[in-house]
């Protein structure tokens, strides 16, 4: 025992109140326990707990002991009391010096440098892409571009002027039919555009008055049409179409011809053949079925040609006189070709799809498998 314990002693023994020195003996005999606990902290709660025990404001050695001071003779304050002082400010030190070097580790080990690997490729957010069906249409549309043609449109919701009237088609024709047509309940004269042809009717119309002066008109017209189809593999009562239509001064069928064999030939490769076949559309007088020698097989006969060597592409023809009338220009004067081209046939042929409902249900797997449609 040292000398200055001795004085210790000697001061607790002086001590009259037994609770009082019974507190302060507590905080003495903590001493060699304090610094035990202290090398064990390991976290900064492990410290919070730690300065409850010993020195916190309630409850703690510290804080019981300190009051207990005032029973000490006045002979003893000066070793008991200051020693008394002295551990309890050693504690405090020796808490916030721990609690200081853990911070730090923690620190060092959550910090920026240590987590991030600037090397790593970040995380790209999914990119969204055009439809094929949408890109398939503006590839067409690029095809017909230097030609000088450009894109018309015309609403999804038309009149029955437009759909049928305008076009030539007769009163009684099947097409117009409520079985296969969408009417709409409350406008019985208006309905879905059962084809992109009534957008050569509102084009020529609007632009029947200054003809001359554009020297004519050549465009493309794509879009979505209705029908009255059931679903299955090969139909769907909302698809595709592109019109393409041109009108100017002594046009005949040689020039429906040379530009369909220049547009199919970009679509489908430089040794593409096409082959008219009569056929008929009420807006078209001749009117011709247009088949291009199969893409898929260089015309030796595939599942997607039949053997023939020969696929459907569109419909076409010279523009009946009486499209142009009702448009209000002169079939005397004026004279044009027009076709219409399905644009999922399409897609379904070029991309080998046997089923026409993948290009609706929007699963990623297709469509991204279909990136490779252009
Ligand atoms: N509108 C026709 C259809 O939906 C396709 C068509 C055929 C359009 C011949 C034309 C054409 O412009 O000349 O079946």
């Amino acid at each position: 025992m040292s000398g200055n314990d001795q004085d210790l002693l000697a001061g607790l023994e002086a001590m009259a109140d037994a609770t009082l020195r019974k507190r302060l003996e507590l905080m003495l005999a903590a001493r060699g326990a304090f610094d035990q606990e202290l090398t064990a902290c390991e976290t900064l709660d492990d410290c919070q707990r730690l300065k409850g025990k010993y020195v916190g404001r309630d409850g703690s050695l510290a804080s019981e002991a300190m009051p207990a001071m005032r029973g000490i003779p006045v002979a003893h304050k000066q070793t008991l009391g200051a020693e008394i002082n002295s551990i309890k400010k050693t504690w405090e030190e020796k808490i916030k010096a721990r609690q200081i070097e853990l911070e730090a580790a923690r620190k060092k080990h959550t910090s920026l440098t240590d987590q991030w690997d600037p090397t790593l490729t970040p995380p790209v957010p999914a990119r969204g892409a055009l439809h094929p069906l949408n890109r398939l249409m503006d590839r067409l549309v690029e095809v017909f571009r230097p030609l000088g043609f450009h894109v018309e449109e015309g609403p999804e919701v038309e009149t029955e002027a437009h759909n049928f009237d305008g076009l030539n088609i007769p009163e009684d024709h099947s097409a117009r039919a409520s079985s296969d047509t969408f009417y709409l309940a409350a406008h019985p004269e208006l309905l879905l555009r059962t084809h992109t042809s009534p957008v050569q009717v509102s084009t020529l119309r609007r632009v029947a008055h200054d003809l001359a002066a554009r020297g004519g008109i050549r465009f493309l017209a794509p879009g979505r049409v209705y029908r009255k189809d059931e679903i299955d593999p090969t139909h769907s009562p909302m698809f595709h179409q592109v019109e393409g239509m041109l009108v100017g001064h002594g046009i005949g069928m040689q020039h429906l011809k040379g530009t369909l064999e220049y547009a199919l030939r970009a679509l489908f490769g430089p040794h593409t053949e096409i082959r008219l076949r009569p056929s008929y559309f009420p807006f078209v007088e001749p009117g011709c079925e247009v088949d291009v020698s199969c893409p898929l097989c260089a015309a030796k006969g595939c599942r997607v040609c039949k053997g023939s060597g020969w696929v459907e592409i569109l419909g076409a023809g010279l523009i009946h006189p009486n499209v142009l009338k009702y448009a209000g220009i002169d079939p005397g004067e004026w004279s044009g070709w027009a076709f219409g081209m399905g644009v999922e046939r399409m897609a379904m042929m070029l991309s080998q799809t046997p089923d026409l409902r993948l290009f609706f249900e929007n699963d990623q797997r297709f469509l991204k498998a279909m990136g490779g449609l252009d």
